[in-house]
């Protein structure tokens, strides 16, 4: 490998939300919950971002950009960024879509607050599929739009849509919008296009705007490949794609992501509500992650299969009740430990505890994740070996009251 993922980099003291903010952003609410665990004795696997360094592509892209020492108001003018954007997608997914419909935004979450906005009327409904990533509840809950929750069938660890339920919601007239997540947090599904295309197909029929967030969309097994929503439906302009480099490369702190708008007149409110100065080391960066991270991707995906390969084989062997299939997307494990804990456990405290790991609790998904727990694979293999060897010595001694 010319990477080296094994490198076990201190994060303390950088303003990460991983370690300096886990207090405030996990445990909100519940300031005088006491650990038996310093700040960096924890084993961290919860927030999606990674413990891996940047590439040094980026880091150079980002310092060349630094030389220039003048960092004024800037926006995206160079037309390279939209080539290496664009080339890059259409390399990795044989996909591609016009200059005109991309537009930047600091975030997908902050894209999703504002689409939500710009699309909805007020008395409207907004249907996503859960488990879910909590900000999609977020962003329509804020709008005081009222969400419609379909959930995933879950058979056996593979989870599938339940067609008929997504159509008998998506029917409503007051559903407007769907926000669906491409492949899927925290289940990690890696939709086929049949699926995609059934999917499609309801929305478009019952008049339901697509937002397709596909920010996992490069964090795959080695060997698969993403079909963005939006290749499926050309003649569509009602799917909006969401995509960035944040996940992707570990520069989530850049805030740079990308939102292809192929609708004129929500792209334009889009441009007239949007603040649409950027920073100027962002678009470096980004830029160089699509020119010249491929490299780096590809050893990065190699070392995910083999961290995935790993927590298969730890937990088959120390903790065999509970389920857990290698997902073919991101890079959060989805484990059902409900053979060991109680309902009604505060699992995220119970781990932080009595384990000493910060990891996310099922319930943190909307609905539909009771039982479950997500851990985030992107460290070091010596730090997941640890934090797997904790959590299989806590659950072995903690048995439920009574089945969940
Ligand atoms: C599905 C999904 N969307 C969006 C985000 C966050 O997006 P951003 O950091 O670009 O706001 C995450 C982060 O975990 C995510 O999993």
């Amino acid at each position: 490998m010319k990477y080296n993922f094994d490198e076990i980099i201190d994060r303390k003291n950088t303003n990460s939300v991983n370690t300096d903010g886990f207090r405030e952003y996990m445990f909100k609410g519940r300031e005088n919950v006491k650990f038996p665990y310093k700040d960096d004795e924890f084993v961290r696997m919860w927030i999606a971002d990674m413990d891996f360094a940047t590439p040094p592509e980026i880091i150079e892209a980002i310092q060349k950009r630094l030389n220039r020492r003048i960092l004024g108001y800037s926006q995206v003018f160079d037309p390279d960024y939209y080539l290496a954007f664009s080339n890059w997608t259409t390399r990795m997914y044989d996909w591609t879509f016009p200059k005109e419909q991309l537009v930047t935004s600091p975030g997908i979450i902050p894209a999703l607050y504002e689409l939500c906005e710009y699309i909805c009327q007020p008395d409207e409904k907004v249907l996503i599929a859960t488990p879910s990533y909590a900000y999609f509840q977020s962003a329509v809950e804020f709008n005081e739009l009222e969400l419609v929750c379909s959930k995933l069938n879950d058979e056996d660890g593979h989870y599938a849509i339940n067609y008929e339920d997504f159509e008998t919601k998506a029917k409503d007239p007051k559903v407007t919008l769907c926000i669906f997540c491409n492949p899927h947090n925290p289940t990690g599904r890696l939709w086929k296009e049949e699926e995609l295309r059934k999917v499609g197909d309801i929305c478009l029929r019952n008049n339901v705007w697509i937002i397709s967030d596909e920010i996992h969309c490069d964090l795959l097994r080695t060997g698969l490949s993403h079909t963005p929503f939006a290749k499926l439906f050309p003649h569509s302009d009602r799917i909006i794609t969401c995509m960035a480099p944040s996940k992707t490369f570990n520069m989530a702190g850049l805030m740079f992501s990308n939102v292809i708008i192929p609708n004129k007149p929500l792209r334009e409110l889009w441009l007239r509500r949007h603040y649409t100065f950027k920073n100027p080391l962002s678009i470096a960066a980004t830029q160089a992650a699509y020119e010249h991270g491929q490299d780096w991707h590809k050893e990065l995906l190699q070392y995910l299969d083999g961290n995935f390969k790993f927590t298969d084989e730890f937990l088959r062997k120390h903790l065999p009740e509970a389920e857990f299939k290698i997902p073919e997307a991101t890079y959060l494990a989805w484990i059902n430990i409900r053979e060991y804990i109680s309902e009604g456990e505060d699992v995220k405290v119970l781990f932080a505890a009595q384990a000493g790991v910060l990891l996310e609790d099922g319930n943190m998904f909307v609905d539909h994740g009771q039982g479950y727990i997500r851990l985030n694979l992107a460290c070091p293999r010596a730090v997941l070996e640890k934090g797997l060897q904790r959590i299989s010595v806590f659950l072995n001694s903690h048995r439920p009251s009574m089945s969940v």
